[in-house]
């Protein structure tokens, strides 16, 4: 377990023990939201109807608002044909239903603009969908990344990868001879540009970077990232499943040549994942999964596929899913906003560390300073294995994830005991009557133990 209480962060200004003073918190930006007010839990059926939840686990999944359920029935009630198949009106709006989403995503995460500056014509063209964010990093992986890899050239992620970015890049260097390289960030998860400049270099084919740290809640410097992969020819591939829930991006300013992200954390259905590329790109991609609807002509011994997206696309896809995820992001983007989201997520991450490092049995896990923690906090209970402290935190209704968070090479690379640890994760719907139930609970753990 790393002691933060003694690590000093070198790309912090201020020493950890500022962290938490009044002055300080005004000049790191504390926005003063009032947590205690909750408008939207009443929007979110399950929050509304067990009050007695205080739900800390939307890292792993968030939970749905009332339209993205009604979404989904509405699609099976008014609109149900198989999109793409059929040539009458019902499959036709199902089709264009479908259309309707991937514009949305091309949209939302700047497509429109990275089309632009590579003369692209088909902008929804971009936007695959597909099961999840693993599902999409496995298309880059097993798809796109063998057309570019050979013996010693090298893929760099870092060690923060959440297994779905970090599995399929073990099989493909397997396969390929290339060499998977580690970026390590400081103690407190920052990825430095000594770091950046040490790892990525000429032999660097491809770099693939987690947005948003699943485990330590940090953002990456995907646009240090970026520049550097691409000042030596190589792609950046970006994990967004941890970001698009909790902020604005645009593939163009991060510089991101894929892009994956799956609906189940943003509000939407489980089940839809969406991959980005760049046309040109996604046109040099295998599919991976072949069948249905992904061709252009079949012949007995061979076929040609159909153009991007539609031949990553095999098979019936989660039509009602994806009707269902376009509500869930316009539920998100504008209802919410991404930045009534930031505000009440970074003030309600304020006051859980800043309540958290009042206990002294609770060590924090990676940085101490609470803006870098996008929704994430992950700690230990000293002397207390993480999965006691979730389930005795299960007790007091407090949902809680506790073990490697399908990240074992960061948990051994933490050196965290029993490479376990525990995390709050926390949306925009929680308030402060949520975290003080979760620090209740915290000092109910330590007292089953030591009373
Ligand atoms: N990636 C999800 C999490 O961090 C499952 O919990």
């Amino acid at each position: 377990m790393i002691d933060t209480e003694n690590v000093t962060c070198d790309t912090c200004t201020a020493p950890s023990e500022f962290v938490f003073d009044a002055s300080d918190e005004v000049s790191r930006g504390w926005p003063r939201v009032d947590i205690e007010l909750n408008p939207f839990k009443g929007d979110f059926p399950l929050l509304a109807q067990h009050p007695e939840l205080a739900f800390l686990d939307s890292g792993a999944t968030a939970q749905r608002p009332t339209c993205v359920l009604e979404a989904q029935k509405t699609f099976y009630e008014t609109m149900n044909a198989n999109p793409l198949r059929g040539l009458y009106s019902l499959s036709v709006e199902a089709t264009e239903a479908i259309a309707k989403v991937r514009s949305q995503i091309a949209e939302l995460i700047g497509a429109t603009q990275s089309a632009v500056s590579h003369m692209i014509s088909s902008l929804e063209a971009e936007v695959v969908f597909c099961r999840n964010t693993s599902e999409a990093l496995n298309i880059v992986a097993k798809g796109f990344a063998p057309h570019v890899l050979e013996p010693g050239d090298e893929v760099v992620i870092s060690i923060m990868e959440h297994h779905s970015n970090l599995i399929p890049w073990q099989q493909v260097c397997r396969e390929t001879g290339a060499k998977l390289v580690y970026l390590y960030p400081t103690p407190t998860g920052q990825i430095t540009d000594d770091e950046i400049a040490a790892k990525i270099g000429p032999a660097t084919k491809i770099v693939s970077c987690g947005h948003v740290s699943n485990v330590l809640g940090v953002e990456n410097p995907i646009a240090k990232l970026d520049a550097a992969a691409h000042a030596n020819g190589a792609y950046m591939v970006v994990d967004a499943a941890q970001s698009v829930p909790h902020m604005a991006l645009d593939v163009r300013e991060l510089g991101a040549d894929f892009l994956a992200f799956s609906a189940h954390k943003a509000l939407g259905p489980m089940g839809v994942g969406v991959l980005w590329g760049r046309t040109d790109l996604l046109d040099r991609t295998d599919p991976v999964y072949t069948g249905g609807e992904m061709i252009d002509s079949v012949t007995e011994q061979g076929a040609t596929w159909a153009p991007v997206p539609e031949k990553f696309e095999a098979g019936t896809q989660d039509a009602a899913g994806i009707y269902a995820t376009g509500v869930a992001l316009d539920y998100l983007v504008n209802k919410v906003g991404y930045e009534t989201v930031a505000e009440r997520e970074r003030a309600l991450v304020h006051y859980a560390m800043s309540r958290m490092v009042e206990l002294p049995f609770v060590d924090i896990v990676g940085s101490i300073y609470w803006d870098q923690h996008h929704g994430a906090i992950s700690f230990n209970v000293r002397g207390i294995h993480p999965h006691d402290v979730a389930s005795i935190m299960d007790m007091d209704g407090v949902c809680i994830r506790a073990g490697h968070h399908c990240a074992q090479p960061l948990l051994t690379w933490l050196q965290v005991e029993n490479l376990a640890c525990c995390r709050a994760s926390i949306a925009f719907y929680n308030d402060k009557y949520d975290i003080d139930r979760f620090i209740d609970s915290l000092n109910h753990v330590w007292s089953v133990f030591h009373n």
